[in-house]
């Protein structure tokens, strides 16, 4: 897992992917739930900050902010980007498997931008959702979003041929780099941005994340959310982000 883990490192640590990264701005849709779920001046952590993009924003509206990420580049990139808006925040480098930060010091968690999917294996996504428990105060509100594996959109069909062949691999004991099924791994000579990935269920979430003790409180795909329909059945097949807010809950 530490290889898959460098990778991800590696490839958001490049100049060219932190400048991709290097804008600033809330999508309304997280506008929305940070402050319908965060209280007003609250401790927040903005996991997998990147350059800043929601981290600056979230200080300008009073949060008292850290913002941490994997890739030193990125975290650098977001402390000039702060100076430049004159905000305040708390910088850290860190692994969102493994959090520096004792338990219960934060309102609020936000893994932004699908940052969730570079976590390498299911069991990776697992210990984030543990450790985003175990640095929020009860009642706090940990807010992520993700793409789908079964999403219709122009990307099912790359998803299905990826399945078909990772089934057929498997089946005949043939040597593959993928271990587990929504994994993409790019070769690191190649200039993708994503290097690794890894696209599962929206239902895997609900139940990782049911079974870090967290109860959804709501859950809708970004642009049902932001056109502002409620969510339906059809939202896991939705071809747009999927929005999840999980509490801690209040009593323990
Ligand atoms: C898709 S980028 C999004 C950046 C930022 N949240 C935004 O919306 O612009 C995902 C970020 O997650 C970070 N990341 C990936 N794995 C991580 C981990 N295990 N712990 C902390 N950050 C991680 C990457 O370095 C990258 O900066």
């Amino acid at each position: 897992m530490s290889v898959l883990k460098d990778l991800v490192r590696l490839g958001y640590s490049r100049s060219w992917v932190v400048d991709k990264y290097a804008t600033v701005g809330l999508w309304p849709s997280e506008d929305w739930a940070c402050t319908t779920f965060w209280p007003a001046g609250s401790r927040i952590l903005d996991l997998g900050c990147g350059a800043g993009r929601t981290t600056i924003p979230l200080a300008q509206k009073a949060y008292q902010i850290t913002g941490a990420d994997l890739a030193l580049p990125m975290v650098h990139k977001a402390y000039q980007q702060a100076k430049t808006w004159h905000v305040n925040a708390t910088w850290a480098v860190v692994d969102g498997t493994d959090l520096p930060f004792s338990e219960g010091s934060f309102a609020g968690v936000l893994f932004s931008y699908n940052g969730i999917e570079l976590v390498p294996r299911t069991e990776g996504k697992s210990r984030v959702l543990s450790e985003a428990w175990r640095v929020l105060k009860p009642g706090g509100h940990l807010i992520f979003t993700t793409h789908a594996l079964e999403a219709f959109n122009q990307y099912l069909p790359i998803r299905l041929r990826r399945l078909v062949r990772f089934l057929y691999l498997r089946a005949r004991r043939k040597p593959m780099p993928e271990m587990e099924v929504g994994e993409v791994i790019h070769d690191s000579r190649k200039n993708f941005e994503v290097y690794y990935m890894q696209i599962i269920s929206p239902r895997t979430y609900r139940k990782l994340l049911a079974q870090t003790g967290f109860e959804l409180v709501y859950y809708n795909s970004r642009q049902r959310l932001e056109s502002g329909k409620s969510p339906s059945w059809y939202t896991d097949f939705d071809a747009d982000f999927k929005f999840y807010v999980a509490q801690k809950p209040a009593l323990q």
